[in-house]
C-alpha cells in the first residue's frame, strides 16, 4: 500500500497514520512526535502573525550563546517547542540555537533527541519577511531512563530518523522527511490543520538561482568567487532572502543553490551543523539534491560541539558538484 500515494489535501494526521502502517519503523512514538511538532508550529504561527500587535516583535534584551541579540520571538518559539516536547513525553533532550547547553527534559521514557533552530531568520521578524523553524530528530543512544549523554546529542546527520522545517510565509508550510521522500503540508488556519499539498518533493538536478550574501564577496575564497562569476556568466537569478528556510524552500521547488561559505569573519561560515545544516541536508538528499561543506557531505561530518558552524553549500546536485570541482582544482 505504501506506493499508493495519498490524495493531495490529505490531513497530516491521516498521512502520518498511513506512513505508520506502511513503515513499521515509524513507531507510534515518532508519529506522536511529529504531531507535537505540528502543534507547536501552529501556536508559533499564531504568535508570529500577531507579533506586531502583541508587542512580541523586537529584541528580548539578551544575547544567546551565538553572540546574537535574541529577538522576543526567538525566545517565545524556543519556549513553545520545548514545552511541546516536554509535555509530549517522547523527547529526552533538546539542543537548541537558543540554549547554551543540552536541555534534559527529564522524560524518563523519552527515546528521541531534538536538534532545533526554533526561529530561523530572526533578522527578518520585524520587517515582516518570511521566517522558519528547522528541526532534526535522532534516537537516543544511551540507555532509556538514564542521564542524557553527550553522545546522544552529537550524532552525525546520517543518524537522523527525521528532519523538517516549518516556513512561516504567505502561507505556513511543514515540510519533512522520515527517510522515505519529502512531503509538504500547507496549514489551513481556519481549520487548524496541515494538509498535504506537495507530495514527494524533488529538487531539479540543475537550477537557475543562486543564493549567497555577496556583501561578503571580498572575504570569500577564490573557488567561491569563481563559482559566483560562473553563475553570472550563466545569467542566473540572484535571490537572497536572509532566511535560510525561505531560500532553501524556493530552491527546493525551483532548483538552485544556497551558499553560506567561510568568510574572514566566520572561518567556518555562520550556519550551525546540528540544527540548521544537517536537517536541510537530509531533506535535500531525500529530494535528490546535495549538501556539502564545499567538498564533504554534510551528513557525514562528525560533530565536536553542539553549536558547531560549518560552511554550507546546499541545493541542486549539478550546482553543488560544480563548487566541489572548483574547490578541488584549487587544492
Ligand atoms: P538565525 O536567524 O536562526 O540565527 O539564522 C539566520 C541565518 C539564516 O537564516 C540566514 O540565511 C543567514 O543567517 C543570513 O545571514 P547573513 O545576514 O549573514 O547573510
Ligand atoms: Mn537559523
Ligand atoms: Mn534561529
Ligand atoms: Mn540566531
Amino acid at each position: 500500500t505504501s506506493h499508493i500515494a495519498l490524495p493531495v489535501g490529505t490531513a497530516l494526521d491521516r498521512f502520518i497514520k498511513r506512513k505508520q502502517d506502511d513503515f513499521p519503523f515509524a513507531s507510534g512514538e515518532l508519529s506522536q512526535l511529529l504531531r507535537d511538532i505540528a502543534l507547536a508550529g501552529k501556536i508559533v504561527d499564531r504568535e508570529i502573525r500577531r507579533a506586531g500587535l502583541s508587542n512580541l516583535a523586537g529584541a528580548f534584551g539578551t544575547q544567546n550563546v551565538q553572540g546574537e541579540q535574541q529577538q522576543k520571538l526567538d525566545v517565545v518559539a524556543n519556549v513553545r517547542f520545548t514545552r511541546a516536547f516536554k509535555n509530549g513525553g517522547e523527547v529526552c533532550a533538546i539542543i537548541s540555537e537558543e540554549e547554551e547547553k543540552i536541555v534534559d527534559l527529564a522524560n524518563p521514557n523519552g527515546r528521541y533527541i531534538i536538534a532545533i533552530d526554533p526561529l530561523d531568520g530572526s533578522s527578518n521578524i520585524d520587517v515582516n519577511v518570511s521566517i522558519g523553524t528547522i528541526f532534526s530528530i535522532y534516537r537516543r543512544i544511551s540507555p532509556v531512563g538514564g542521564p542524557v549523554q553527550e553522545e546522544d546529542v552529537l550524532q552525525r546527520g546520517t543518524a537522523q530518523v527525521a528532519a523538517g522545517y516549518i516556513l512561516f510565509s504567505s502561507s505556513t508550510m511543514l515540510v519533512y522527511t522520515t527517510g522515505n521522500g519529502v512531503n509538504g503540508f500547507t496549514y489551513e488556519p481556519s481549520l487548524g490543520e496541515f494538509f498535504l499539498s506537495h507530495q514527494n518533493m524533488r529538487i531539479p538536478e540543475d537550477g537557475g538561482i543562486y543564493s549567497i550574501n555577496e556583501g561578503s564577496y571580498h572575504s570569500f575564497s577564490e573557488p567561491v568567487k569563481q563559482y559566483i562569476e560562473e553563475c553570472k556568466e550563466r545569467n542566473l537569478s540572484a535571490r537572497y532572502i536572509g532566511s535560510l528556510v525561505a531560500d532553501f524552500h524556493r530552491n527546493l521547488l525551483k532548483g538552485g543553490i544556497y551558499i553560506y561559505p567561510a568568510t574572514k569573519k566566520d572561518k567556518n561560515g555562520k550556519l550551525r551543523l546540528m540544527y540548521e545544516c544537517n536537517a536541510l541536508a537530509f531533506i535535500v538528499e531525500q529530494a535528490g539534491g546535495k549538501a556539502t561543506n564545499g567538498t564533504e557531505r554534510i551528513m557525514e561530518l562528525t560533530p565536536e560541539v553542539i553549536h558547531e558552524r560549518v560552511p554550507f553549500f546546499v541545493g541542486s546536485t549539478k550546482m553543488v558538484n560544480r563548487v566541489k570541482e572548483l574547490m578541488q582544482l584549487q587544492n
